[in-house]
């Protein structure tokens, strides 16, 4: 007998199928509304790591790209940060703002690969943990560039992907991370500040400046 593969890896394969990027994400919120599926990715908690960087905003702007339930804008908002949280998924937005219904954050529907023109050099720091790489590598040159083009003049973007040097090759999601993928966020006048390994080397953190 086979053991059955994870509803995200099922709804991507269906989506992906239709030349759908990313209408498996709302797939799976909605299927875990239901109680029908599990979201992998889901803690309730900010990320261990994003908490340790965490720097004081003094009220300058960031960007939470895939912002999911909300952990890491909040975490964010509460240092002080002017936060704008986008993610693909309505029901993820709409969840983010019923959990968090005193938040100042501002909790946006937006794609990545489409996103506002007024992002454009708008954001102070700008944080992308494990979105892109949810993302078929098709789609990553064009994400990488969108992802860059947020970044403000003197700010801060923070990637973090999982590292395709040290994880086993598995159908995705997620499509690992290559050195140079993540280097390439240096672009259109970015610069590359940091790039390390973290969890017992599984995953990239990447800092960069414009
Ligand atoms: C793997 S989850 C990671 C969530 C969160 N960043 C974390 O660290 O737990 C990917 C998230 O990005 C969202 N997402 C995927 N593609 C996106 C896109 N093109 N634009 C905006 N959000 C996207 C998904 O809906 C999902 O909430």
């Amino acid at each position: 007998m086979t053991t059955p593969d994870p509803a995200d890896r099922v709804l991507a394969r269906a989506s992906l199928a239709e030349g759908n990027p990313t209408g498996w994400f709302e797939q799976l919120y909605t299927a875990a509304a239901r109680g029908e599926a599990k979201v992998p990715w889901t803690r309730n908690v900010p990320n261990a790591d994003l908490a340790a960087w965490v720097r004081p905003g003094e009220g300058r702007r960031a960007l939470v790209v895939g912002s999911a339930l909300g952990d890491d804008a909040e975490l964010l908002s509460s240092a002080g940060w002017a936060v704008t949280a986008f993610d693909v998924a309505p029901t993820a937005v709409e969840a983010a703002r019923t959990r968090f219904p005193e938040s100042t954050v501002d909790y946006v529907v937006a794609d990545l690969l489409k996103p506002p023109g007024e992002w454009h050099h708008a954001f102070d720091l700008v944080v992308e943990i494990i979105n892109i790489q949810a993302m078929p590598r098709d789609f990553r040159a064009a994400a990488i560039a969108s992802l860059a083009g947020f970044l403000a003049p003197g700010g801060t973007a923070v990637v973090s992907e999982v590292a395709e040097e040290n994880v086993a090759p598995e159908p995705g999601p997620p499509w690992p991370f290559s050195r140079a993928e993540i280097e390439s966020v240096a672009q259109d006048g970015v610069r590359l500040v940091s790039l390390e390994t973290i969890r017992d080397g599984s995953r990239y953190w990447a800092t960069f400046t414009r």
